[in-house]
């Protein structure tokens, strides 16, 4: 099988896979980052959210082949200890209920405020659109993804 060396959370890695394993499979398996989530496999839930290039992805269904070289973030790379704004925020807010989907919902919310800090309230509900949650915990979400941007 093909290696390829992928750079996840700052750590350069060498992966040896098929060419279209998806990313995902790659963090959780390989590279034993499990706070990625898989909900659906097919780029609906939003659960398996990564950061590719400082852009919100879905690692299920990313072939390992496309993403070579380039950088990803997982959740466990957000911050060390939880203190990045966001993560902040969802505590402060106390968000989850069965917290499955959360790690999506992060990277999700990081990656837009990163690109607008200043979002309105229907900009917060067009980026967070595509993320599901089983629980309906979208009232909460949206109103830590707001403290975050404060
Ligand atoms: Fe990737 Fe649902 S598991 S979008």
């Amino acid at each position: 099988m093909p290696k390829y060396d992928i750079k996840v959370n700052g750590v350069s890695n060498s992966v040896d896979v098929a060419e279209d394993t998806p990313l995902l499979w790659v963090l959780r398996d390989h590279l034993d980052l499990v706070g990625t989530k898989y909900g659906c496999g097919i780029a609906q839930c939003g659960a398996c959210t990564v950061h590719l290039g400082g852009n919100a992805v879905r690692s299920c269904s990313l072939p390992i082949a496309s993403v070579a070289g380039q950088e990803i973030t997982t959740i466990e790379g957000l911050s060390e200890d939880g203190s990045h704004p966001v993560q902040v925020a969802w505590k402060e807010v106390d968000v989850p209920q069965c917290g499955y989907c959360q790690a999506g919902q992060i990277m999700t919310a990081s990656a837009f405020l990163d690109k607008n800090p200043n979002p309105t309230s229907d900009e917060i509900k067009t980026a967070m659109h595509g993320n599901i949650c089983r629980c309906a915990s979208y009232t909460r979400i949206h109103r830590a993804v707001e403290v975050a941007a404060t």
